[in-house]
This record gives structure tokens, C-alpha cells and sequence, in this order.
């Protein structure tokens, strides 16, 4: 067996991840470090939590993460503040996460010399012209946008330095917008099925024509595993699946999908600062390591997604209001 240390895994992706890994890979023994912020649910592990162990504590403390780090084989580090709505309204906890909680990480895995694999974001690359042909690619220079972003970049040079400085074993992934099941509802899409299925009007930044390059949650952890087999060491590889979409078509779908005129939404307060558009060139991936995403249809995803919050309420309805309550402060 060998020992994976997940942090952030009660959170969306890392969820997930853990579900992933558990069902298809089996020859890891997991723990979760999580500090179980408002976006970390324990219940997200409640049906695994058995196979697993869970540790409810903070990245930024280095006594736990040392000794956590000294008993693990890898560290696969999912946990971060994540929302960039968030960091507009306070960026100190994804200072504070992200770039502090990173580097105990780092030292951690420097003493013990420990696998790292860190998760990370295109976004640290800014964005794109809505008709520029290019899209982005390990060498696009880094240029990110957000509180958030800026700090997801910042963690990503503090691994890059670790590695060439002090020689740590680890690979970095970027990956496009995910979606799927376990989604916090502050989140673009989730928000707008919860949003129909709560009888609120979807919520449209601007002119909605922000485009985002979408993958199923499970296509990312795919590609998080076949870099951890077989991912050159001190490398990034960019996660994508070609699902380039405006935000507008992307409301217009789900209403279609849930059964509602597709013009049934409202435009909202602009995000300050928003990011244009993001695409993905996943050529390194897909050629190095013969990676290829599963979920190719996005209406199929997006169905599934849509028939998963529909059958969960209990989940997330708790949640509903604070979330719009805050949203509505900035007229969003
Ligand atoms: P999330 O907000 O759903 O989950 C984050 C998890 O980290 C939560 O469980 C939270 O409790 C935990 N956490 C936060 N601060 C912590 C701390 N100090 N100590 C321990 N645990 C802490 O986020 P997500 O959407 O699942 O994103 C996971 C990772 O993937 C992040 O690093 C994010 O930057 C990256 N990423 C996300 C997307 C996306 O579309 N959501 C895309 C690309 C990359
Ligand atoms: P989000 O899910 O916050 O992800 P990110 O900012 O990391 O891309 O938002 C995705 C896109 O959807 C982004 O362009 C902002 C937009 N958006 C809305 O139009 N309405 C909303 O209610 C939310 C939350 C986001």
C-alpha cells in the first residue's frame, strides 16, 4: 500500500478525488487533512469514511503538517481558498492558505523528502481576448488577475523554487473551471440550478460573455492521477478538455435542461476585475502521458450535475440563503 495525504479533501475536488481514488485505485490508503471551512463538508465523506482516516486541522500548522508529512508517502494538496468572489471581499485567509499553508507544506515534504503533487489553476495565467486564437500552454507567462489567483500563482512558484532550490520530488497541475457533484453553491453553476430549483432567477455577471473552459470534476482527477504515475518530476502540466463555453450559453442550457424558458434570467452587477476568458492547450498531457478526458458531452455532465443537486437538497438548501444574502449586498 502506499500513503496518500490529501489535504482540502472534504472540499469539492478533493472530495471527489477521494471517491475517485478509492473506487478506482486502490492500492493507496488515505488520509484527509481538512480544516473544514464553510466550503469543506464532512459530509462529502460520509459514505468512504470508514476506508479512510480524517484529520480535522489547518495547512498552516506545522507541528500537524510535519507529522502528518512524516507518515505519508505522497501529499497531493487540494486545499486552498477558492473562490474569487471571496478574495474581492477579504484576501487575507487566501494569503494566509495559500501561500503560508503552501509553504509549511513545502517544508514539510523538504524534511522528510516526501512525493508532493500540488492542484492549481489556470487562472494564474490572467486571461485571453475573447477572439484570440491562442490559448494557454506551460509557457504562458503567469499574470493572474484576483486576490485568489495571485495567491494560487504565488503557490505555484513557491513549489517551482522548492524544486529547484532544495530539490523536492513534485509535478504541478493547472486545470480549467471544474463542475460536477459536491460543488459549493456559491459556485457559478451550482448556484444557478440551486437558484431554479429554489425559484430565483439565474444570475448573470455582466454581459455573460466570460468564457470558462468547463471539465468534469472526475476528467481532472483522472489527469491528477496519471501525473502522479507517470508525470515527470519538477514538472506542470496544464489540465483541459476543449469545453470552452460564454457564461450566457451556459444559463441558457441548464434552464433548458431543467425544463424552464431559457431567457428566464437576470444580468447582475459585473465582478470588478473580471477575467475575459480562459482555454486550455492540454497537448503536453494528452501526448507525454496518452491522457484523455471522459466526459466530452458538457449537456450530458451538466444533466447529471443538474439530476445530482436535484437529488441532494438536503445537502446544500441549509446554505441557500447566506449565500444569496451575501451575493445580494453587491447587487449580484
Ligand atoms: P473548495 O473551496 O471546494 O475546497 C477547499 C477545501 O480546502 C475545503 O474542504 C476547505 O475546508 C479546505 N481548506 C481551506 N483552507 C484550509 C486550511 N487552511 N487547512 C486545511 N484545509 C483547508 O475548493 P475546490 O474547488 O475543491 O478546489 C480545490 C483545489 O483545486 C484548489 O487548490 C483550487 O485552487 C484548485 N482548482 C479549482 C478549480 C475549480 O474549478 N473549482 C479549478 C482548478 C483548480
Ligand atoms: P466561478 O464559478 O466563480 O469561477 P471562476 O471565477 O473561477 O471562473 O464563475 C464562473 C464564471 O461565471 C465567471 O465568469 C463568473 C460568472 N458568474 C456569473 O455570471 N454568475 C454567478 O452567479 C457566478 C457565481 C459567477
Amino acid at each position: 500500500m502506499t500513503k496518500m495525504l490529501i489535504t482540502g479533501g472534504a472540499g469539492f475536488i478533493g472530495s471527489n478525488f477521494v471517491h475517485y481514488t478509492l473506487k478506482n485505485r486502490p492500492e493507496y490508503e488515505i488520509t484527509v487533512i481538512d480544516k473544514l471551512t464553510y466550503a469543506g463538508n464532512p459530509d462529502n465523506l460520509q459514505s468512504v469514511l470508514e476506508s479512510i482516516e480524517f484529520v480535522t486541522g489547518d495547512i498552516c500548522d506545522q507541528k500537524l503538517m510535519d507529522e502528518l508529512v512524516s507518515q505519508t508517502d505522497i501529499v497531493v494538496h487540494f486545499a486552498a481558498e477558492s473562490h474569487n468572489d471571496n478574495s474581492l471581499r477579504d484576501p487575507w485567509p487566501f494569503i494566509q492558505t495559500n501561500l503560508v499553508g503552501t509553504a509549511t507544506i513545502l517544508e514539510a515534504v523538504r524534511k522528510h523528502d516526501k512525493r508532493l503533487h500540488h492542484i492549481s489553476t489556470d487562472e494564474v495565467y490572467g486571461d485571453l481576448e475573447l477572439d484570440d486564437s491562442n490559448k494557454f500552454t506551460e509557457s504562458t507567462p503567469y499574470n493572474a488577475s484576483s486576490p485568489y489567483s495571485s495567491t494560487k500563482a504565488g503557490s505555484d512558484l513557491l513549489v517551482k523554487a522548492w524544486v529547484r532550490s532544495f530539490g523536492i520530488k513534485a509535478t504541478l497541475s493547472n486545470c480549467s473551471n471544474n463542475y460536477g457533484p459536491y460543488q459549493h453553491i456559491e459556485k457559478f453553476i451550482p448556484r444557478q440550478v440551486t437558484n431554479i430549483l429554489s425559484d430565483i432567477q439565474p444570475k448573470l455577471y455582466g454581459t455573460g460573455e466570460q468564457v470558462r473552459d468547463w471539465i468534469h470534476v472526475d476528467d481532472h482527477n483522472s489527469a491528477v492521477h496519471a501525473i502522479i504515475d507517470n508525470g515527470r518530476l519538477g514538472e506542470l502540466y496544464l489540465i483541459g478538455a476543449n469545453g470552452e463555453q460564454n457564461n450566457k450559453y451556459i444559463v441558457e442550457m441548464i434552464l433548458e435542461l431543467m425544463g424552464k424558458d431559457s431567457s428566464d434570467y437576470e444580468h447582475v452587477n459585473d465582478r470588478p476585475g473580471h477575467d475575459m476568458r480562459y482555454a486550455i492547450d492540454a497537448s503536453k498531457l494528452r501526448t507525454e502521458l496518452g491522457w484523455e478526458p471522459k466526459y466530452t458531452n458538457l449537456r450530458e455532465g451538466l444533466q447529471a450535475t443538474i439530476q445530482w443537486y436535484t437529488d441532494n437538497t438536503d445537502w446544500w438548501q441549509a446554505e441557500k440563503a447566506k449565500v444569496e444574502a451575501s451575493y445580494a449586498e453587491k447587487g449580484q
